[in-house]
């Protein structure tokens, strides 16, 4: 069966793309941001994950405002990236594992999340920022499944019903018959507001209660309204969605391994945290 190693979460700004390039991990700036990952590399050789379900928000490079679904659901072999205009080197591309994203279509769709299913899509910033972060040698060791939540274009789904997403998710990993180590990743947050009169608005008090919450009581979370998120968060602090699913696919007794917590990195409030997943479900029931 399969099994759910735990969780990462991360931001996933693009000028890091460019500090990787330009390899300025050592550099004043990026060094405290950088070496907030030594632990999720000790961790993740520790793990040895063969799959990373990936929930993360598309800025424009697959879905634009035009057409955006709520939860979208990669089915596909491989993604490709493409230039997004950041001025960061393009992605590799990543090999996909169809079969289980297949898997969890079927399952979350007879759960009643009706997914827009992509046999082809485009994976952004939001997803390749985050394996270079996590996997920084030549090879990422696994295959994804990227899952796409709406942080973009109101209205949102609710910060309850992505825990919820996540939990189907996690239900639906811990079913599936082949025996893979599955990480499950949130990327993008923490607090950040890239627009409009409040642009570099932080809020490093509500962060932290968020690092906190959502380790032991995620519902707590789900009753802010995504109006007040804004408001506390930043208009792009919404992304806080993608760690509600990935703490929602962890099933088992979560506990927080590791936390690294930076500002700003660019205009935003960069947290890296590593959440350990004992005994989910299907091994408590064995
Ligand atoms: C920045 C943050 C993001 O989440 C993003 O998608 C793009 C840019 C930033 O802080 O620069
Ligand atoms: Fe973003």
């Amino acid at each position: 069966m399969a099994w759910i190693v735990g969780g990462i979460g991360t931001t996933h700004v693009p000028s890091i793309g460019k500090a990787i390039a330009e390899k300025k991990q050592n550099d004043p700036y990026w060094k405290p941001f950088f070496r907030g990952f030594d632990y999720v590399h000790y961790w993740l050789a520790r793990m040895k994950p063969d799959v990373a379900v990936v929930f993360y928000n598309d800025h424009g490079l697959n879905f634009f405002l035009d057409k955006l679904p709520t939860f979208a659901i990669g089915a596909a072999n491989e993604y490709r990236s493409e230039d997004e205009g950041w001025g960061i080197p393009v992605s590799r591309p990543i090999p996909g594992d169809a079969a289980l994203s297949w898997h969890l279509i079927n399952s979350l769709v007879a759960d009643e999340f009706d997914v827009t299913t992509c046999q082809e899509m485009l994976i952004d910033h939001a997803v390749t920022i985050p394996m270079a972060l996590m996997w920084p040698g030549p090879i990422w060791p696994v295959k994804i499944v990227p899952i796409e939540i709406n942080t973009v274009q109101h209205p949102l789904p609710s910060l309850g019903r992505c825990l919820k997403l996540g939990r189907s998710i996690g239900r639906a990993i811990e079913s599936y018959e082949q025996d893979l180590r599955v990480v499950i990743v949130g990327t993008g947050g923490l607090s950040h507001q890239l627009d409009g009169t409040r642009a570099g608005f932080i809020n490093k008090e509500f962060d932290a209660l968020c690092l906190d919450q959502i380790v032991g009581n995620p519902d707590m979370l789900a009753h802010y309204s995504i109006h007040d998120w804004v408001q506390l968060s930043g208009s792009q602090g919404v992304e806080f969605l993608n760690w509600m699913a990935m703490r929602g696919a962890l099933t088992g007794r979560v506990t927080e391994l590791n936390r690294n917590y930076h500002v700003p990195i660019s205009n935003t409030a960069a947290a890296t945290a590593v959440y350990d997943n004992q005994e989910g479900t299907k091994r408590q029931a064995a």
